[in-house]
């Protein structure tokens, strides 16, 4: 081990799951954050990852930390996700490369703040371009090859934020409720074909953005009187339940939302 990797958990105890082991996973917006926390954890399971973003230098320091951390390295691409047609053949890339994909994680966004005044048209088309139109496509490009493997995961993002009532980020808030309505929408059609579709609502998580943007003495306040947990959530800990819901030990999950939230909701 000649790095080390800084979304693990070092003082907890927590699960291998044998069915990840060379399965291949593909998450968006994998390149910091809870995508970068998510692309190490299905890594340290000996799961083959491929994901897209924006953030070159980051990426590119992501993948290589995991293959010296003696793990397979990841696949990775530039891709705006707000180009569909672009994130779509990073998907057949990375398919006609790696082989079938039997989960996919639809994690990317950015909860840019806005005022109800002040969103025009392209504003809002913008937003949804990158909140909640990506998730659609991605599954659409990736269920057949889930189907070929007569089935698979997918784990959509969604988030407790509206459901607080957060107030900063209306656009925000109106793709991310749609979350639960795209994995409602599909568990019928896709359950078909033994292709679960689940919600994973985060609360507040400290990812490097959250603390260097938003975490201020309010928000402190508000996380220990929110939260029934005293500890901080952390992007392994989203990671943890996105594993299970992977791996087959969550084979009869489908069409529900799971929060981690550590109680606040
Ligand atoms: N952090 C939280 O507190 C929190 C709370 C609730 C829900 N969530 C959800 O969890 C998921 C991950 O959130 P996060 O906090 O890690 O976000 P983040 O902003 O820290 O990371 C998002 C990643 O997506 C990438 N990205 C942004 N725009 C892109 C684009 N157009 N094309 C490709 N890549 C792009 C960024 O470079 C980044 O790597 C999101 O779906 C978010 O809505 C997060």
């Amino acid at each position: 081990m000649t790095a080390t990797l800084s979304t693990t958990h070092s003082n907890k105890k927590l699960a291998l799951f044998p069915s990840l082991k060379g399965q291949h996973v593909f998450i968006t917006g994998g390149g910091t954050g809870i995508g970068a926390a998510m692309v190490t954890a299905f890594a340290e399971q000996g799961a083959q990852v491929a994901f897209v973003d924006v953030a070159q230098a980051d990426s590119a320091q992501l993948a290589t930390t995991i293959a010296a951390n003696g793990y397979l390295k990841p696949w990775w691409r530039v891709c705006d996700v707000r180009d569909v047609a672009a994130l779509q053949q990073a998907i057949e890339a990375a398919m006609k490369e790696l082989g079938d994909f039997s989960t996919l994680v639809n994690n990317v966004a950015r909860d840019d703040r806005h005022t109800l005044e002040s969103v025009t048209p392209e504003y809002w088309d913008e937003r949804m371009a990158v909140n909640q139109r990506p998730a659609f496509f991605a599954i659409q490009a990736i269920a057949p090859s889930m189907r070929r493997l007569k089935g698979g995961s997918v784990i959509n993002l969604g988030s407790t934020g509206w459901q607080t009532k957060g107030g900063t980020y209306p656009c925000y808030a109106i793709a991310k409720s749609s979350v639960n309505g795209l994995t409602r929408g599909l568990a019928e059609s896709l359950g078909a074909d033994r292709i679960r579709i689940n919600t994973v609502s985060p609360g507040w998580v400290m990812t490097e953005r959250q603390i260097n943007m938003w975490l201020n003495a309010e928000g402190e306040e508000a996380i220990k009187r929110n939260q029934c947990l005293p500890d901080k959530l952390q992007p392994s800990d989203i990671a943890n339940m996105v594993l299970f819901l992977a791996a087959d030990d969550g084979a009869m999950c489908t069409a529900q939302e799971f929060k981690v939230d550590a109680g606040w909701n």
